[in-house]
């Protein structure tokens, strides 16, 4: 049996002219020579992938807890070795729907949905936070931190709270949705509201990050980063290890897109797929540097652009309302190799794709239905064409964000302009009375056109 070995890999700067390389027990984010993005990176392996498909398929029948993990399952892409205490609440093993109505929508044959919003507490930030949070018991930190637009904050509650470990989230002081929060409460974190938004709380989080006693697991710690990429194997696996011609990822702190995209090069290099998926990132319009940056990059050319933050972002996609995204470069790298893109889609675009999702009897919250209206707008364009095979990763749970649901169906969704609900539906008022009760389900069978 083959299995992980921490030896095999190594912490390096991505600066093509600095690529300085740290001990993985170095408790650093940001490469200290030149300030850089920080890869883990596998040191030597052999190709080998087709033991990896077997061994990996194996464990799918086994009770061990490494193996019960969505993430841990792929532990040879992951930097421990097999005497580590994992933290985990069996996270991943996220389902991989077919949505008929989505891909109706969007003009294509079909489509798949892998939701992510599945994971123990609601959203993908459970791939990462069990890694990350298994790293921060390694090193023996006693306060786990991170800046949050409330999801990160509800997973590193969880985690925290299974490690035993204390933990404090700062949160941008009602931007966040209850739900959200309320989780965070009740797995015992501290919560830290702070009046700013969150790229405020996240630049703050970085100047105290080099504490030794603090240990952040904002989507900057490349550990983080090593569980979410878990998720390209388990998708290719799901698909009998042929890539999609698409996938489409929402950015925010572009943290996710960063992740698939280091996935499956690592797949390619182990040979398990043949080519890269293109990964497409989609960002809400009001919160969209990254899509900016790349509308600008793709007319200079060879010219290089500089990324310009939004200083005001805005959407009623709380779970993205970002305009300084610390992972920019890693993504650019994930939407450069694959030949994807990068684009927004309005409110209104959001929201309409958030419903049809619904409709499927799947639903998600609002951050992740950018990708299905993504989807249509490139099926429009003809990036994408109709019988492509195309994935959209949903992020967070439907009932993330239940407060934009009720008002969507209630017509009183608003962003700066008023949001038609064009997929409504409406709670109708029923007097208390049998006949009244009778009535209104005659109605309501006749309105289906059910045969
Ligand atoms: N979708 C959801 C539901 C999210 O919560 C986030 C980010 C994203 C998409 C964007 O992913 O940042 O990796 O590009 N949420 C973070 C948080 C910022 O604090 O929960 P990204």
């Amino acid at each position: 049996m083959m299995d992980a070995s921490r030896d095999n890999f190594i912490q390096r700067c991505i600066e093509p002219s600095c690529q300085t390389t740290f001990a993985l027990n170095d408790r650093i984010y940001i490469c200290s020579h030149c300030g850089g993005l920080l890869d883990i990176e596998l040191t030597n392996h052999s190709p080998g992938g087709h033991a990896l498909e077997s061994e990996w398929r194996a464990r799918l029948s086994s009770t061990d807890r490494w193996d019960r993990s969505g993430v841990w399952r792929f532990r040879e892409l992951l930097p421990f070795s097999a005497d580590v205490e994992i933290i985990t609440l069996k996270e991943g093993n996220t389902p991989l729907y077919d949505a008929a109505r989505s891909a109706e929508y969007c003009g294509l044959n079909s489509l798949q949905l892998k939701h992510q919003g599945l994971n123990p507490t609601g959203s993908f930030k459970d791939t990462g936070m069990t890694v990350a949070i298994t790293q921060a018991k390694a090193l023996r930190s006693t306060l786990a931190v991170c800046a949050s637009t409330g999801n990160t904050a509800a997973s590193l509650a969880a985690y925290a709270a299974r490690a035993n470990m204390p933990c404090a989230i700062l949160v941008p002081a009602g931007q966040v949705s209850l739900a959200k929060l309320a989780q965070a409460l009740d797995y015992g974190a501290r919560v830290l509201e702070v009046e700013g938004n969150f790229d405020a709380c996240m630049q703050l989080m970085l100047e105290v990050a080099d504490e030794e006693t603090i240990y952040l697991v904002n989507s900057i710690n490349p550990f983080r980063i090593e569980g979410q990429k878990t998720v390209a194997a388990e998708l290719a696996e799901q698909l009998s290890w042929k890539v999609p011609d698409h996938l489409f990822v929402p950015g925010g702190n572009l943290g996710n897109s960063s992740a698939l995209g280091k996935g499956f090069r690592e797949l390619l290099s182990y040979g398990l797929i043949d080519r890269l998926p293109r990964i497409t990132v989609v960002q809400a319009e009001g919160a969209s540097p990254f899509a900016r940056f790349f509308a600008q990059q793709t007319s200079a050319g060879s010219q290089s652009v500089e990324f310009v933050n939004e200083e005001e972002p805005t959407t009623l996609a709380s779970a993205i309302k970002i305009g300084a995204p610390v992972s920019w470069k890693k993504a650019w790298r994930s939407v450069q190799e694959s030949q994807g893109q990068v684009i927004t889609v309005t409110e209104q675009e959001i929201a309409d794709a958030k419903a049809v999702i619904g409709r499927d009897g799947v639903g998600c919250e609002p951050a992740s239905a950018t990708t299905v209206a993504g989807i249509k707008k490139l099926v429009a364009s003809g990036f994408v064409k109709s019988d492509d095979s195309v994935v959209a990763v949903l992020t967070g749970h439907v009932l993330k964000d239940t407060d934009y649901v009720i008002n969507y169906h209630n017509q009183t969704l608003r962003s700066t302009t008023d949001i038609r609900s064009n997929f409504r539906n409406k709670p109708l008022h029923v007097a208390s009375s049998r006949q009244s009760l009778k009535e209104t389900l005659a109605r309501v069978r006749d309105e289906s056109g059910y045969l």
